[in-house]
């Protein structure tokens, strides 16, 4: 099975002259799903995983699975004013504007060794943000991980101290 045939294309959304990559016809797909797991999990379970971080909203489908297949907690990072507890956050740089991610300042003690997983790597704006608020509450970041990575778009480079792994590449 090639997992590219579960991601499908999708021209001009959510603005014109940019191509969607389409992964839900890959989560409707159990073996799909089973799939992408054996490779996202790869060499992580012999990484001591504390705490398996997801980014809002697309991040969590997979960060969710991972956890519980790696025995670790789920942390979500969301957008802003959706967690109810005490936050912090951290901004970062969109093609027009800015935008914010949150954490509870409770979900990782300090020391706790982190994965980190969203669905894309585009440029890395929304990863290095995620990288901030783990590193501000004490979180040892262990990997970078991604379904997929749009290496055009250069986002490895802006969180390139970290170990960074994606098994689609496009
Ligand atoms: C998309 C994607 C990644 C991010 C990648 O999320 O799911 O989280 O963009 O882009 P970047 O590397 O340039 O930051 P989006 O903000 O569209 O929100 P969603 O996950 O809620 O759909
Ligand atoms: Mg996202």
């Amino acid at each position: 099975m090639t997992l590219n045939q579960y991601i499908r294309d999708v021209q001009d959304f959510p603005k014109p002259g940019i191509v969607f990559k389409d992964i839900t016809p890959l989560l409707n797909n159990p073996k799909a799903v089973r799939e992408c797991m054996a490779l996202l999990v790869n060499n992580l379970r012999e990484r001591n995983i504390d705490k398996v971080v997801g980014a809002e909203s697309r991040g969590f489908f997979f960060a969710t699975l991972l956890a519980y297949e790696l025995g670790a907690g789920f942390v979500p990072v969301r957008k802003p004013k959706k967690l109810p507890f005490e936050t912090i956050s951290a901004t970062y740089e969109l093609e027009y504007g800015t935008d914010t991610l949150e954490v509870h300042t409770d979900a990782i003690q300090p020391g706790d060794r982190v994965l980190i997983h969203d669905d894309v790597l585009a440029t890395g704006g929304t990863a290095k943000a995620v990288c901030e608020l783990v590193e501000q509450l004490g979180g040892v970041i262990v990997q970078c991980n991604f379904l997929m990575e749009l290496s055009f778009l250069k986002g490895r480079e802006k969180i390139g101290r970290y170990e960074v792994y994606a098994p689609l590449v496009y």
